[in-house]
């Protein structure tokens, strides 16, 4: 079974299944695939994280997430008064971190894969060179982004000659991706990390104000880590470790566990009350202490052990929002970048994926004629401690900016089991509401009983604390909870743009696979056999 944002890469997980491939083959190949037919979020000049669950019980998790540059420095987005300057961490070749998705696709088909790079690149070269016909999905995205396509050479790619939006039924034909995904079909990462790609990325930069160089690529390096873990209900649920997302969500599941949520009723006030106090607890902490276990240290065993899950129980009134109605920040994020996927085999492996440009189509610029999109991950770094970011995270000293560092995420690709047999895959793209929509995904099925298809696709609401509201879908709430809501001290705003939580649970009964592929990303497909 395969789930992804886009139809034409779900396709390619599973005829990679079919010719015997393994779930870690697949998931590279629609890794590669979803860089040419989902080029808002999938990538080749990005980064993530693979979180695999093997057939033996062995758990690994691919940190293929960017690094900043070696010329990076604290202060770079900032002029010479302290303040930040709007766009540069977003919208210059400044933006770039050293992309990873490359390694770690590689890395990750080398060590438990069974094909051939060849042979799990080339259905992505044929889609890029002979072009796939766009979906309502795939068009309503591109159509969407329009105002990005400026440069010359992206405009030439994703505007129909070069001027026009495409429309449903029109080819989408990209041949400088197309001859990139040869060079790495043939030569390996070092056409990418040593070669001709490096080159016109760090050249692109230089001429654009850029601080890329060419030993930012030769040193790019994917880590592996153990994965977070956490038991919730009598399951195990396995996600990222910093610099990722997966230790937000154990914290929310530790507080969680504390509170009978099912008595007390789905999307009732005390019920949501009980998840927002998790959620902004867990945020306060992601924000001050998490960033990458290469350069800051971090309390985890602290964090996730259930002593403070318990302390921070007690400082929950059953009655009060903690902060009540002291709304200090505008809350202005883009929607749904990043992508995730999932997959499992017959074999017993599953892998979750998720990987990201960032924003929607990165930083907007693509070098010269390597044909896909740079990303924009050096603002998921603390611009300036205090100052939020365009997911309105307000981050501290851990997440500063240093050469080589890899920024804070909240990715959290997840994997949960019941008695070590895989139970579901999943995860989301959506910034700072991946963690919060992972919680509700797996709450949903477990707490609530509701089958996949519904728990990812039920409207969902999220708190960070700071900006101090509630962001719904909507439809998550009738008028009465929301004044229930009110008068506990939650200010509910609505909110649009959610991550397509793309998932799969397995049945432990018989052991079938139920795919669900979330409205919310209509490209989207599940597809098994
Ligand atoms: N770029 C969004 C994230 O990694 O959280």
């Amino acid at each position: 079974m395969v789930v992804t944002t886009q139809h034409e890469a779900s396709q390619v997980g599973v005829k990679i299944l079919l010719a015997g491939g393994n779930a870690i083959d697949a998931a590279v190949a629609v890794g590669y695939a979803l860089a040419v037919t989902d080029p808002c979020c999938g990538n080749l000049g990005g980064g993530g994280f693979m979180l695999i669950h093997l057939a033996d019980g062995k758990e690994v998790f691919i940190d293929f997430r960017e690094k900043a540059p070696l010329a990076a420095k604290r202060n770079m987005y900032l002029d010479k008064k302290g303040n930040v300057l709007d766009g540069l961490s977003t919208k210059s070749y400044l933006a770039v971190g050293v992309p990873g998705t490359v390694k770690g696709l590689d890395f990750a088909l080398s060590k438990y894969g069974t094909l051939s790079r060849q042979q799990v690149i080339n259905p992505a070269i044929a889609l890029a060179e002979k072009g796939f016909i766009l979906q309502a999905g795939d068009v309503r995205i591109l159509q969407a982004n329009q105002k990005k396509f400026k440069d010359a050479n992206v405009a030439n790619i994703f505007l129909k000659g070069g001027k026009n939006s495409y429309e449903v039924g029109d080819r989408l034909i990209q041949k400088d991706l197309a001859q990139t995904l040869k060079l790495i079909a043939t030569q390996g990462t070092d056409a990418f990390y040593q070669g001709a790609i490096a080159q016109k990325i760090v050249s692109a930069s230089q001429d654009n104000r850029g601080i890329l160089s060419l030993k930012d690529f030769a040193n790019y390096s994917v880590a592996t880590q153990k994965p977070i873990r956490c038991n919730y209900r009598g399951y195990e649920v396995v996600s990222s470790p910093p610099p990722g997302g997966g230790t937000t969500v154990c914290q929310m599941f530790n507080i969680l566990e504390g509170y009978n949520l099912k008595k007390l009723g789905f999307h009732s006030v005390e019920s949501l009350h009980l998840m927002f106090s998790a959620m902004l607890y867990a945020y306060r902490d992601r924000n001050s202490y998490l960033g990458d276990p290469a350069f800051v240290k971090i309390p985890l065993d602290k964090l996730l052990s259930e002593q403070y899950a318990e302390q921070i129980r007690n400082k929950i009134n059953r009655d009060r929002a903690i902060f009540p109605d002291s709304i200090k920040q505008n809350y202005s994020r883009e929607g749904t970048n990043t992508t995730h996927y999932s997959v499992v085999d017959k074999y017993g492996n599953a892998v979750a994926v998720t990987y990201t440009i960032n924003s929607n189509f990165g930083a907007g610029v693509i070098a010269s004629d390597t044909g896909f999109f740079l990303n924009n991950e050096m603002d998921d770094f603390t611009s300036k401690p205090d100052i939020a970011n365009q997911f309105g995270l307000v981050q501290g000293e851990a997440n500063i900016i240093e050469p080589g560092k890899r920024p804070l995420s909240s990715m959290s690709p997840t994997i949960v089991t019941k008695d070590d047999r895989v139970f579901l895959v999943t995860g989301s793209p959506g910034g700072s509401t991946i963690p919060t929509t992972v919680v509700q995904v797996i709450t949903n099925i477990i707490d609530y009983g509701m089958p996949v298809d519904r728990a990812i696709n039920l409207p969902r609401l999220h708190y960070q604390g700071s900006p101090n509201f509630v962001v719904s879908e909507p439809y998550a709430l009738n008028s009465k909870t929301v004044q229930n809501l009110w008068e506990k001290g939650y200010r509910v705003t609505p909110f649009l743009t959610w991550g397509a939580a793309e998932s799969i649970q397995v049945n432990l009964k018989d052991n079938s696979f139920l795919g669900a592929s979330d409205r919310r990303k209509s490209a989207g497909k599940a597809i098994g056999f």
